[in-house]
């Protein structure tokens, strides 16, 4: 909203696009995106809109009624000088005293500057009290709703957009929703006051002073189409600059040692100048309106004055009155522009206000696609048996991720999944928390088909160790609690034991305590991978899903992270995507997967004098790892 500068005398902020707007077929104009700008009006919307507002429905009828109070006070203010300077020259013209009438007149407009004052200070705090708490709800609303998506949302939407709709979106969508309806109605309200006025105090007047209205409305019919593509230009090339601020910070690392910096400072310049230059023609096409009202205001007050001259001088009214006309006409000359222009202009903020809308609603009506069905059980005593019978999968239809895909998993069993990348690995763990579901076939836990078990009982008992640990900002122990709320600190002491992160965890100044940064930062990868082993197994699952990192890590760091994993394993049945030797070599069964398939099962004997895929990944493993033993041994000895 800020993108414009400064706004005029009516506190605008963008120009918006024209009536007579021409709009391509893909809500494109000139290579701009026109999803920024919405119908003004859209009836489904508006009604969608009206369940946010009820609850606070009297404090709007409070804001309403304040506002037309605001109003009435502010154009009924002209009409009353203008009598009061007829009256006024009447009297003196007749020798009469004005003493009385001044003192009234005078009382009459200091209680309308009060009531005036009491009624706007009463609709601000109403909109007030409604727009912040509708943005709290709103994006309360947004944030629940995030979480539950499934995961196929979130492979098909890029994060900006989701942030930006919880971020911005709220803001235009409350915006409408408060200030902005009350504003476009009390422009309304207003211009009609100020015609109802100016007919009421002379017709041929009146008249005389709209007829500078339609040169007005040519003008800005002209103007919007070439403001609506200019103020679109300004938002796209402030939404590059950011984008690309936002790359260089997170990516700086990458930045300063591939010594990228006066390159990206140069293409930065380039998207920097843009903005800059979009800014300025929209801010010259702004500058435009204001001394047009002003040369149009004074032309209306120029035909008026001549009216009156005209009138006088033929003897048809008297001197007073004329005065008074003058007063009053002139008056409302000058405020009547104000509401006309806003009215022009607010019509981009409804327009964005309205696309912003669709965009939340469309988030929010966005159904998890996985879900509970209703007749779900809930799954207590997990035992661990996990049966993939023929399961077809596929994230994109069309394309067979995995095909027939037949596993059959004891409790407690530890399955190592090989295969080259894109063998879908991975798809075959994401199946088993219902992170997306199967195609064809069935997939059971202890027996009963996953759709069947309730999200949360499924959740419970299974934990996943992605191949890059995320963690959170908080403490060490913040972290580890993570999925069980209700662990104690001896809890979290013997899971990070378990997994050996105990030893690094005491050497820091502040223990269990110290505080992450974002992402966990300021820990080593493998410290970050040790601590999300305890995460996992803070939680006790039954089953246990791991993808096993590529990362390099010190011999150290690799041996503690070994034994890590035997403790983790044992007694569960696990899932690792495995690439260290000894973690396939040590699970019960390897499951070597080839296209969506199983190419090879058994355990490491048994592949090996298959002589089939796996031996031959494992003679290429074996013999890359003693050339790598070879090298470190030169390079010690
Ligand atoms: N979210 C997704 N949307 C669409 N296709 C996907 C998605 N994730 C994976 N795929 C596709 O599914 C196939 C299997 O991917 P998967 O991630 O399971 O492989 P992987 O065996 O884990 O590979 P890697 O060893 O590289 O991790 C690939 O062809 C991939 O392009
Ligand atoms: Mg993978």
């Amino acid at each position: 909203m800020a993108y414009w500068g400064g706004g005029g005398a009516g506190g605008w902020s963008g120009p918006g696009e024209g009536m007579g707007q021409r709009r391509g077929a893909a809500g494109r104009i000139d290579g701009w995106n026109y999803d920024d700008l919405g119908k003004v009006y859209d009836a489904h919307l508006i009604r969608r809109m009206i369940p946010f507002v009820t609850p606070y429905r009297w404090h709007s009828i409070f804001a309403l009624i304040s506002m037309v109070i605001v109003s009435l006070s502010q154009y009924a203010q002209p009409y009353i000088m203008g009598r009061a300077i007829e009256r006024i020259v009447d009297r003196i013209g007749a020798g009469e005293s004005v003493s009385a009438d001044i003192r009234n007149f005078g009382q009459l407009l200091v209680l309308l500057a009060v009531i005036s004052f009491i009624a706007m200070y009463t609709q601000r705090r109403m909109t007030g009290f409604i727009g912040h708490r509708l943005l709290r709800e709103m994006r309360g609303m947004m944030f629940a709703h995030l979480n539950r998506l499934s995961m196929r949302f979130y492979d098909n939407e890029e994060v900006g957009r989701v942030m930006s709709r919880v971020t911005s979106d709220v803001v235009t969508l409350q915006e409408l929703l408060t200030s902005g309806a009350l504003n476009v109605l009390a422009d309304f309200i207003g211009l009609a006051l100020i015609i109802g006025f100016l007919f009421a105090l002379d017709v041929q007047l009146a008249l005389v002073s709209l007829a500078v209205i339609p040169p007005l409305m040519l003008f800005m019919w002209f103007w919007q189409a070439y403001a609506a593509r200019a103020f679109i230009r300004t938002r796209m090339a402030i939404a590059t600059v950011n984008s690309n601020i936002n790359e260089n910070v997170s990516g700086v690392r990458v930045v300063q040692s591939m010594g990228r910096e006066a390159e990206n400072l140069r293409r930065f310049d380039r998207l920097n100048t843009n903005n800059l230059d979009s800014n300025l023609y929209a801010a010259r096409l702004q500058a435009a309106v204001m001394p047009l009202v002003e040369i149009l205001s004074s032309v209306a007050t120029l035909l008026v004055l001549i009216v009156i001259g005209i009138r006088t001088f033929n003897g048809d009214i008297e001197a007073s009155a004329a005065l008074g006309f003058a007063t009053a006409f002139l008056l409302y000359i000058q405020r009547f522009f104000n509401p006309v222009r806003d009215i022009v202009l607010q019509y981009t903020q409804l327009q964005r206000a309205m696309a912003g809308a669709h965009r939340i609603f469309e988030l929010l009506d966005t159904d998890p696609e996985i879900a509970d069905a209703p007749d779900a059980i809930e799954l207590t005593e997990v035992r661990g048996q996990v049966d993939f019978n023929r399961v077809d999968f596929e994230y994109v239809p069309g394309v067979p991720v995995l095909r027939q895909f037949d596993l059959h998993v004891r409790p407690g069993e530890t399955i190592a999944l090989v295969g080259h990348t894109g063998a879908g690995k991975t798809s075959v763990t994401a199946l088993i928390p219902r992170f997306y579901d199967i195609n064809g076939g069935e997939l059971l836990i202890d027996g009963v088909d996953i759709r069947k078990i309730k999200l949360a009982s499924l959740t419970r008992n299974i934990s996943i160790v992605l191949q890059e640990p995320y963690l959170f900002s908080g403490t060490i122990a913040d972290n580890i609690r993570y999925g069980r709320l209700d662990a104690t600190d001896q809890d979290i002491r013997v899971a990070a034991t378990a997994v050996g992160a105990d030893e690094f965890i005491d050497r820091l100044d502040r223990g269990y305590d110290t505080v992450l940064h974002e992402r966990g930062q300021n820990l080593s990868v493998g410290q970050r991978q040790l601590i999300s082993f305890a995460r996992a197994i803070v939680a006790d699952p039954r089953i246990l899903i791991l993808d096993e990192a590529t990362a390099n890590v010190d011999t150290h760091t690799e041996k503690l992270i070994q034994r890590a994993l035997d403790t983790m394993l044992k007694g569960r049945t696990s899932f690792v995507i495995a690439h260290r030797l000894s973690t396939i070599r040590s699970a019960d069964r390897i499951v070597v997967m080839r296209d969506g398939q199983i190419a090879e099962i058994g355990n490491h004997e048994e592949l090996v004098a298959q002589n089939g895929i796996y031996a031959d990944l494992y003679r290429m493993a074996f013999t890359h790892l003693t050339e790598q033993e070879a090298a470190t041994e030169r390079t010690e000895g």
